[in-house]
């Protein structure tokens, strides 16, 4: 446990008048605590933060024999758990005020917290993401890790016999090969071949990799809960040459993008950079998705870019950067790297982006 966070969170509420912050598992309560909780389905778990400092996790005794020097309450099965976060919250003399809610907290956990007092609530987002847009060394070194699995992972795919393979079975292989070497997907796969490649989303099926198709490959790996998110775009054989024409567009948008990228620049000017290469090349409306998203213990956060991002880049900022060009029954085009804000930009995924032909 970083004990600086909860800290820092603490003295954010304290400026900003709010009474308390409850704090269901997720990312938050990782980044704030540590404690790597997994999704305990309808089992109340949530971490009682008063704005005096004092903090109390409330817990399903299965978690008894792995929760550790950590302040808790546990209750088990047959008991009602929110009567014994109504005791909590009088302790903690949270029975009416401002409270600051984990935005993922299960419904009906709200709704029966809704109950046991005269709240105001507010996303704890608010607060926190001013915390976890600014990336500590440590955090930044796990980002490492988990980019470098994924570069590694692409040198594998080059390696495989794609042409005939389905859509479904590459993404298999892929998964398979990131959870060889890290925690884990950072999300599922995609792989998008053809005239699929137009889905940005497209969720991998049982078309086979051909001879002239570009192929579109999404994919990320997860080290210490840190996430990596990259794409690359793939030619087997002699795909259509207008696809080939576009690639170029996509790789200099992605570049422009990333040189625009520093130390107290708008978000907004990075999406401006590459946004401005796409549509002078004749693309513009091809390209319909914002060129990134910030990235860190979650796979979508803060700073995200886009044209509206009014985000002043700073040290320690991560996002990725991933341009596309989308042409509906012919294919597309995307290329994504992860980047971290040193100065300049650096980029900590480094797989080639030089159109590669199988
Ligand atoms: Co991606
Ligand atoms: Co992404």
């Amino acid at each position: 446990m970083n004990p600086m966070r909860l800290q820092k969170l603490v003295s954010l509420m304290k400026e900003r008048n709010f009474d308390g912050a409850l704090i269901s598992p997720g990312t938050n309560l990782y980044y704030l605590t540590g404690l790597s909780i997994h999704e305990a389905g309808e089992r109340l778990t949530v971490l009682v933060v008063g704005a005096d400092g004092d903090y109390r996790l409330l817990a399903p005794n299965l978690y008894e024999n792995t929760i550790m020097n950590f302040p808790v309450t546990f209750w088990r099965d047959g008991e009602n758990p929110y009567d014994k976060l109504a005791w909590m919250l009088a302790e903690f003399h949270l029975s009416d005020g401002r409270l600051l809610i984990e935005d993922t907290m299960r419904a009906d956990w709200l709704i029966n917290l809704m109950r046991l007092g005269t709240f105001e609530f507010y996303p704890l987002s608010s607060l926190v993401r001013e915390l976890r847009m600014r990336k500590d060394k440590h955090e930044i070194e796990m980002m490492g890790h988990a980019a470098k699995a994924a570069d590694r992972v692409f040198g594998e795919i080059l390696s495989w016999d794609l042409v005939g393979m389905r859509e479904r079975e590459l993404a298999l292989k892929i998964e398979l090969a990131i959870r060889e070497l890290s925690d884990g997907i950072s999300f599922e796969p995609i792989v998008a071949a053809g005239e699929n490649g137009a889905n940005p989303h497209h969720a991998p099926g049982d078309r086979r990799l051909r001879k002239g198709d570009m192929v579109i490959l999404d994919y990320g790996a997860r080290w210490k809960g840190y996430c990596s998110d990259i794409t690359r775009t793939i030619a087997l054989g002699k795909p259509d040459g207008r696809l080939v024409e576009i690639y170029e567009v996509v790789r200099e948008a992605q570049e422009n993008a990333f040189r625009a990228v520093g130390k107290g620049i708008k978000a907004g000017e990075v999406d401006r950079a590459a946004r401005e290469t796409i549509k002078k090349a004749g693309y513009g409306r091809y390209f319909i998705h914002r060129t990134g998203h910030g990235l860190g213990l979650d796979v979508h956060e803060e700073p995200y870019i886009g044209p509206e991002g009014n985000v002043l880049l700073e040290n320690g900022m991560t996002f990725t950067i991933e341009p596309g060009i989308y042409i509906p029954g012919i294919g597309g085009v995307r290329i994504e790297d992860d980047v971290v804000v040193e100065g300049k930009g650096k980029r900590l995924t480094k797989a080639e982006r030089e159109l590669i032909r199988l």
